[in-house]
């Protein structure tokens, strides 16, 4: 079968590729290009007995009877017949065989402090909190949310639910009451973790308060349990909410692992599309654990002794998946960084690598950005000398800073590789290997075993060859692909699986180079990726149209140099609004952080006094893009627009 041709990338002295690192590969899991050509082959050519093999590798209570059904696009099936307990993979094995080895290292705000939790700690704390969930009447299948900062009480709970067979929910800790309780709503959690305040570089978040908030007046939630972070005491509602530590000095640390089914809900985590309604993506337990333990093994070429330290949130998909599961599935020690990137000052990163001795990194293009800009001075008070692998997610990396992270912090001596994934695809689908993949700064280079992308036109016509630019979509189906938006499959269907009838679509714009390495684009949906975090404008453009003072809204990207994306927002006022000509930014970008958190605030808000609009009433958000990105020279076919006028009102408003 020939779905791609295998035009592998030249080598690297006939190219403008950077050469694999002759004594990283020496050593490497995957050590050349035929290695890795050879595997992927194999992948994709006989994908059951590849994942057979591979599915040995998990501590399984019952082997499964089947490798995979992918036959009806959507309706994908891993491992049926196998029951196994993620919990039992992550912690159990571990403390059995190493109980003294590091499983978390708590990076806490303030630098300098750290503390370790081995295995043998952490089996007894995720039983306790197991205990206390069950205690709380919380059975399998049941929905539990989490609201936390970053600490190790978020992986106890992560892993907690894992053991009784309850799916968590983990909100980021940023979003507001108001954004938490939709998404406490549509899962229907009957438990909520948080903590009394959360630390944030030199901020604290009233995190209790925000979870009383986005509870008030709702009967769903029926204990809250609130872990210490901070001495701060906070008002604790008789009868549903207690203290985490309390709670669990009242539990035996021994709990049982639920025999979960392969494809038993693992987790919810809701993410942005194109509606004003976040889904809820839900994974499964076996494929899930699979996928991310082996790509985390072969693209980080993670060893037994390795400190990973992935400096994400485990409010986002890279921390479930590259902070908590795949790591500890594979006794590697994980760190978990409760701080920012600039806190105290820009070195924060590099002296915390050398404090903990962090073999492999992991960070956004956002980050880096942010460091860049700082200079190499601070990178240069680290001494980096442990790592031996940079990672980066979220979004496309500019080859310059690509350039700086090699050069600078890897001083030469470290492979980056740059990971594309999604929230719905639960694991990394395309990246280089870092003892294998000669690389491209800005290139998420060769899909990994078993992943087939191709592109495709708008009419869904597959575009072969290379030097070729599309939609990209994914052919088959890999373990870890999320298996349904909790309560609406008809949603998942429609969103990822007719566009292209057979092919999974990714909602990203890719380019197939002439060696075959594919460069993500960008969304190419009503999605704004700010800072690595998926926003979707439609969610913004409820929140403002929520407030009395306007009657539309229309938002749309424009580069920004940190954060990659920016929002900016254009609002039509009421008739009636009161709103002075002053007040409107300020009070609008209120209205979203109130309505969704920090993260989603605007850059600015422009009062104008209509939008565009087709005949048919369809905002030309295409219009407002290309006018504040500054390309009012190339506006396009207008031909469409009800009334031309309107955009020389804008022009005129944005001079
Ligand atoms: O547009 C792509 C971008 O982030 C989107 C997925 O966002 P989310 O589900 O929040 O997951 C982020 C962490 C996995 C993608 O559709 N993206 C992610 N990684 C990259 C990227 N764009 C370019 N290069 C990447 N390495």
């Amino acid at each position: 079968m020939v779905w791609w041709p295998p035009a592998f990338p030249l080598m690297p002295e006939t190219s403008k590729m950077i050469p694999t690192k002759k004594d990283f590969s020496a050593k490497a899991r995957i050590r050349d290009m035929d290695e890795y050509k050879a595997l992927y082959q194999r992948s994709v050519e006989t994908p059951e007995a590849f994942w057979k093999e591979q599915a040995q590798s998990l501590t399984w209570m019952h082997p499964p009877d089947a490798v995979c059904d992918t036959s009806v696009p959507g309706e994908h099936n891993w491992f049926s017949g196998g029951r196994l307990n993620v919990a039992v993979n992550c912690v159990d094995r571990h403390a059995a065989a190493t109980p003294d080895k590091t499983a978390i290292i708590w990076a806490k705000n303030e630098p300098g402090e750290y503390e370790n939790i081995t295995f043998a700690e952490l089996k007894r704390n995720v039983g306790r909190v197991a205990n206390v969930l069950r205690s709380l009447g919380v059975r399998k299948g049941d929905r539990v949310c989490i609201y936390m900062p970053m600490i190790p009480e978020a992986a106890y709970a992560m892993l907690a639910c894992a053991r009784i067979g309850a799916i968590h929910s983990v909100v980021f800790a940023g979003f507001s009451a108001e954004a938490l309780r939709d998404r406490i709503v549509d899962a229907e959690a009957k438990v909520l973790f948080t903590a009394n305040e959360g630390l944030r570089g030199g901020k604290k978040i009233e995190l209790k308060r925000i979870v009383d908030d986005a509870l008030d007046g709702m009967t769903m939630v029926e204990s809250v349990l609130v872990a210490r972070r901070t001495d701060a005491d906070v008002p604790m509602k008789g009868g549903r909410d207690q203290w985490l530590d309390e709670a669990m000095a009242q539990q035996r640390a021994a709990c049982p692992a639920e025999w979960m089914a392969s494809e038993d809900p693992l987790f919810i985590l809701y993410t942005s599309g194109s509606t004003g309604k976040p889904k809820g993506l839900v994974h499964s337990t076996a494929g899930y654990l699979l996928y991310t333990s082996l790509t985390h093994r072969y693209i980080f070429d993670a060893r037994e002794d390795d400190v990973h330290f992935c400096a994400a949130d485990v409010g986002w998909i890279t921390g479930h998946s590259y902070i908590v599961y795949g790591p500890l599935c594979n006794g590697v020690t994980t760190v978990l960084f409760e701080s920012t990137p600039l806190y105290p000052d820009a070195s924060r990163y590099w002296k915390t690598a050398d404090d903990i001795g962090a073999t492999l990194f992991y960070t956004s293009p956002t980050a880096l950005r942010a460091l860049m800009r700082e200079g190499d001075e601070p990178v240069k008070q680290g001494k980096r000398e442990s790592i031996r692998v940079l990672g980066t997610v979220g979004e496309p990396i500019n080859p310059e800073v690509w350039r700086w992270y090699h050069d600078v912090v890897g001083e030469e001596r470290c492979p980056i590789v740059d990971t594309w994934w999604q929230t719905e695809t639960g694991g990394i689908l395309i990246s280089p290997l870092p003892g294998a993949t000669p690389l491209k700064p800005g290139s998420a280079t060769l899909p990994f075993f078993g992943i087939k992308p191709l592109l495709v036109d708008a009419n869904g016509n597959r575009i072969e060859g290379n030097d070729v630019s599309g939609l990209l979509c994914i052919e088959g189906s890999w373990p870890s692909q999320a298996r349904t938006i909790w309560g609406d499959h008809q949603r998942f269907l429609n969103t990822y699986f007719t566009a292209f009838p057979g092919l999974y679509f990714t909602g990203d714009g890719c380019r197939r180079d002439e060696d075959g390495y594919y460069w993500i684009t960008g969304r190419v949906d009503d999605v704004i990726n700010v800072s690595g975090h998926r926003i979707g404008t439609a969610e913004i453009e409820s929140a403002l149209v929520s407030h009395d003072a306007v009657a539309e809204a229309a938002v749309v990207p424009k580069p920004h140099d940190i954060k990659g994306q920016g929002i900016h927002a254009f609002v039509v006022l009421t008739e009636s609004s009161d709103l002075g000509a002053d007040e409107v930014s300020g009070t609008l970008k209120q209205q979203v952080r109130h309505a969704i958190g920090a993260i989603a605030t605007p850059e600015e808000v422009i009062a104008v006094d209509a939008l565009p609009k087709t005949r048919s009433g369809k905002i030309m958000r295409r219009v407002l893009r290309k006018i504040i990105a500054g390309e009012a020279h190339q506006l396009g076919d207008l031909s469409t627009l009800a009334d031309p006028t309107v955009v020389d009102q804008l022009l005129e408003k944005l001079k």
